[in-house]
Parts: structure tokens; C-alpha cells; sequence
């Protein structure tokens, strides 16, 4: 039975597999996958910050999803960039919704206002489950990113996670590790009643 839970250092090899398997491809911009110790300390460090959780079932992990500082400037501090990847053969299972769902549930209670993706062009999956999920296309980064010998454009997606008051001062932003652990448990724990129920 697949599940979420927490990612952990020891989770580094794992998820350097998945990342194997799209290195080659233009879904990523990374060109390399990187050595398992600078994966464990990617991993503490945006933990520390943001949720960063993994899927496995009774054999392995099966995919990761985190969120990550987009903006630096203070001004810019209520908003995250979401990535997920699934394992290729664990693809179409709703792992990559119900991962995408928790993150954004957790980074509601971080007072994260608005989350962002990536999608490289040519990667219709991404594509629709952004759309699924309903996030907005709000422009494309013409022949930004170059892999493989080509110029590739990029689709920057934008979904609006809080309600829509604009209040003068905004409740402050809550680093994931200062979180109100038992909130984030229960999050967790409803996404992962809804995958044994096979919904999503
Ligand atoms: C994109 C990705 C995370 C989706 O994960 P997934 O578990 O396969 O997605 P889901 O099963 O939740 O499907 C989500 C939606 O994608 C669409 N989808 C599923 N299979 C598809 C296919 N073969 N072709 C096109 N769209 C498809 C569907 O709209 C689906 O929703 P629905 O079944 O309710 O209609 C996964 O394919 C992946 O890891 N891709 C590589 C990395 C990546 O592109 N990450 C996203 C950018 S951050």
C-alpha cells in the first residue's frame, strides 16, 4: 500500500534513483544527479524550511515532492515553488496529485499565499496535473533553459493557496520545522487515508 510520510536523510539514494530516471529527459534543467551526500544535505537544509515528503510503498520509495524558497527579498516571503517526481513504472496512480495536495495543505498552515511550478515544455503530464490541480498558467520563459542541444521554453504555473483578503499585515511566514507537528501528522495521515480509499 502506497504511502506519505516525512522525508529523511536516509532517503537520499532513493530519490537520486528516481532522479536518474528523468536526467536524461528536458522535464529536469538539472544536466548532472548529484553525489548522495550533497542529496542528504538538500534535504536537511530544506526541511529545515518546507515540507519535503516522499511516497513508498511495502518496496521502496516510489517518488519525492518538496517546496522551496522561489524569492529571496523579505517582500517576497509568502511564496514556494512545488517540484514532485514519481517514479517512471508508479506513474498515473495519483501519487503525484495526492503528494502535490499535502504540500500545498502544510504550506497553508505556513501562511504561504501563493506556490509555483516549472514545466519545461513537452511534458503534457505535468501540464495537466497542474491544471488538475488548479493552478493557472501565467506565461512562458521563452527558449530559457537549454539541454541536450536545444533551447527549450519554460511555463511558469501560479495557484493562489489562501483565501483572498489582502489584510495590511500579514501573518508572518512559519519555517516547517516550527510547525505544530500533530497538524502536519494529521495532514499526512488524511492524504494517506485517501490513497487506501483509491481517491484523489
Ligand atoms: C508529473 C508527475 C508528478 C505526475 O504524477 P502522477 O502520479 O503520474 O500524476 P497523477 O496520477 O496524480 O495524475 C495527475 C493527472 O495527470 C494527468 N495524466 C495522468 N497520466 C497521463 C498521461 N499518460 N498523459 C497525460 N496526462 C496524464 C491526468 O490529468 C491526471 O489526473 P486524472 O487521472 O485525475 O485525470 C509525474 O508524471 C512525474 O514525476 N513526472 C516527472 C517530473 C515532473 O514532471 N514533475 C512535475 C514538475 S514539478
Amino acid at each position: 500500500m502506497t504511502h506519505i510520510r516525512l522525508a529523511v536523510v536516509q532517503d537520499a539514494p532513493a530519490l537520486l534513483e528516481i532522479m536518474k530516471q528523468y536526467i536524461e529527459t528536458p522535464i529536469t534543467l538539472e544536466y548532472e544527479v548529484p553525489s548522495v551526500a550533497d542529496k542528504e544535505t538538500q534535504i536537511l537544509a530544506f526541511s529545515h524550511d518546507y515540507p519535503f515528503i516522499v511516497t513508498e510503498d511495502e518496496r521502496e520509495v516510489t517518488g519525492y515532492a518538496f517546496a522551496h524558497r522561489n524569492f529571496e527579498q523579505p517582500g517576497l516571503s509568502w511564496n514556494a515553488e512545488l517540484r514532485a517526481f514519481i517514479r517512471l513504472k508508479q506513474r498515473g496512480h495519483h501519487y503525484g496529485t495526492a503528494v502535490m495536495n499535502v504540500l500545498m495543505d502544510i504550506l497553508r498552515l505556513q501562511n504561504i499565499r501563493n506556490v509555483y511550478s516549472n514545466v519545461t515544455e513537452g511534458n503534457p503530464r505535468s501540464e495537466r496535473l497542474h491544471s488538475k490541480l488548479g493552478f493557472t498558467k501565467v506565461g512562458v520563459l521563452h527558449k530559457t533553459g537549454y539541454k541536450n542541444g536545444r533551447w527549450l521554453d519554460l511555463q511558469l504555473f501560479e495557484k493562489r493557496i489562501c483565501d483572498e483578503q489582502y489584510q495590511e499585515s500579514p501573518a508572518p511566514f512559519i519555517p516547517f520545522s516550527q510547525l505544530d507537528r500533530a497538524k502536519v501528522d494529521e495532514i499526512i495521515a488524511k492524504a494517506n487515508r485517501e490513497l487506501a480509499a483509491g481517491g484523489n
